[in-house]
């Protein structure tokens, strides 16, 4: 038995979709249920950010996230495989009519991704005040709050629609199928198993 974290909305459809291409069947959570039994798979509909937290305490034993994710939260967690869904970029943005000036000390910069951006700004040796926010993140900018962003970058409706654009890409994300320490040698079999077969399909569908 595998119990296997998915992140709610299109990532968790996407990976539920695969396997009913590898295993035959629907794989489908019902309404509002927080858990879906199939066969000798168990899935969590988790929230985004939460699936590290299963993974990472051993109630999931593998899972599905984002890269940007797990790049911010440091995880101590096993990588397994990029399954090539849910592209985008985390990157930093800033009004259409503003130069990012590198030279200014302590740019104020607001974002979701503290980690990330400390990281980054570090490594260029410039001086960063982070603000954190939990969402609406291209707001800040337009009313003052800060003079850039970090956030993620799919599509870039919501930078162009609020009149940002992109200074800087910091990195490429796409969703990743991780995996728990202890489960990855007490399940090492059945993990491997299923890691093969799902990198099959993701490998045929991205050639
Ligand atoms: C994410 C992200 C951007 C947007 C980028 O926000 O934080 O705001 O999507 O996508 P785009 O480039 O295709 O426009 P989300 O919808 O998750 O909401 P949030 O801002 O409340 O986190």
């Amino acid at each position: 038995m595998l119990t296997i974290a998915l992140p709610k909305g299109r990532i968790a459809e996407q990976t539920l979709e695969i396997f009913a291409e590898i295993f035959g069947g629907e794989f489908r959570f019902e309404g509002r249920e927080l858990i879906l039994d199939m066969g000798e798979f168990r899935f969590l509909n988790v929230r985004n950010q939460d699936v590290p937290t299963y993974v990472e305490y051993g109630s999931a034993d593998i899972g599905v996230v984002g890269l940007d994710v797990i790049t911010e939260k440091e995880l101590d967690i096993i990588k397994l495989l990029d399954m090539r869904l849910g592209r985008c970029k985390v990157s930093i943005g800033i009004k259409n009519e503003d130069e990012l000036d590198w030279s200014k000390p302590n740019i104020k910069v607001a974002t979701k991704m503290v980690n990330i951006t400390r990281d980054y700004f570090a490594h260029k040796a410039v001086g960063v005040d982070i603000i954190k926010l939990y969402g609406s993140i291209e707001l800040a900018p337009l009313v003052g709050l800060a003079d850039a962003i970090v956030d993620i970058v799919e599509t870039g409706s919501t930078m162009r629609e609020n009149g940002l654009k992109v200074a800087e890409d910091i990195m490429d994300s796409s969703a990743h199928l991780i995996a728990n320490k202890n489960s990855y040698y007490a399940k090492k079999d059945e993990i491997l198993a299923l890691y093969e077969k799902i990198k099959t399909v993701v490998e045929s569908r991205d050639s």
